[in-house]
C-alpha cells in the first residue's frame, strides 16, 4: 500500500506546535493551514499536466498547466481545517463534504452528511482528514467515494495511527496516505498517542 510519509523540516515545525498542548486555537489554525499547504503539495506532486507555450512579454515559453479535474473532500468537521490551504493551492478545485462523526464511546463512526461533485471517474481526488486513527472515519470516507465513481483517490492526514493505516491498506490498497507520522498507538479510547488531542475541538475552540 503506497505510505508516504512526509519529511520535511517546515512540516515538522508545524506539527510539533499542533501537538503542543498549549498552543491557542489561533495559533493551531495557522499551523493546521501551513501543514496542510505542504503536505497536500507533495500528495499532487504527479498530478497529470499538460504541455503548453505561453506568451511572455519577450516570446514564447515552454512551461506545462494541469490536465485533469481535482475534486478534494474534507471530512467534516476537522478536515475543514485543511480546505483553505488546498484551495489556495488549486482554486479550480472541485469541493465535496462529507460529515462522519465518531460515537464518543464506542469510536464508531456515524454517517450524517454527504454531498459531492459528479463525474469523479476522471478526477484526482484527494480526502482530507488530519486524524487517521481507527480508520473507521476514513474506510466511511473511502467507501462513500467509491460508490459515487471516485477511481484515483488520495488521503491526506497529519497524524496516523498504525491501526489506520492497516485498516486502509486492507480495504483500499489503491489509495495512497500522505501523512508527516505513524505514531504510536491508540489508547483505550481510540486517541492517537501521542497524536495532538481532538483535532476538531482544538481547532474551533470546542474543548
Ligand atoms: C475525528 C477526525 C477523523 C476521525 C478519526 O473526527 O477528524 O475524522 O475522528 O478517527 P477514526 O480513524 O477512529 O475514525 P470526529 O469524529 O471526532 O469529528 P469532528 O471532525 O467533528 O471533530
Ligand atoms: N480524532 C481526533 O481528533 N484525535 C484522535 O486522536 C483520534 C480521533
Amino acid at each position: 500500500m503506497p505510505l508516504h510519509l512526509v519529511d520535511h523540516p517546515l512540516v515538522h515545525d508545524a506539527l510539533a506546535i499542533l501537538r503542543d498542548k498549549r498552543t491557542a486555537t489561533e495559533q493551531f489554525r495557522q499551523a493546521a493551514t501551513r501543514i496542510s499547504v505542504l503536505l497536500v503539495a507533495e500528495a499532487l506532486r504527479d498530478l497529470p499536466s499538460r504541455p503548453v507555450t505561453v506568451d511572455t512579454p519577450l516570446g514564447p515559453a515552454d512551461g506545462s498547466r494541469l490536465a485533469s479535474d481535482i475534486v478534494v473532500v474534507p471530512v467534516l468537521r476537522a478536515g475543514l481545517g485543511m480546505l483553505d490551504a488546498v484551495l489556495g493551492l488549486v482554486p479550480s478545485a472541485r469541493v465535496g463534504h462529507i460529515g462522519l462523526q465518531r460515537d464518543e464511546i464506542t469510536a464508531v463512526a456515524s454517517h450524517y452528511y454527504s454531498k459531492l461533485p459528479t463525474s469523479l471517474a476522471d478526477s484526482q481526488v484527494v480526502v482530507i482528514d488530519p486524524m487517521l486513527a481507527t480508520g473507521g472515519s476514513a474506510i466511511a470516507a473511502l467507501d462513500l467515494l467509491q460508490r459515487a465513481g471516485a477511481r484515483t483517490i488520495r488521503l491526506v492526514c497529519i497524524v496516523a495511527a498504525p491501526e489506520g493505516v492497516a485498516l486502509i491498506a486492507h480495504h483500499h490498497p489503491a489509495v495512497a496516505i500522505y501523512t508527516p507520522a505513524v505514531d504510536r498507538e491508540l489508547n483505550a479510547h481510540k486517541f492517537i498517542v501521542p497524536g495532538l488531542g481532538d483535532f476538531g475541538d482544538r481547532l474551533y475552540g470546542t474543548v
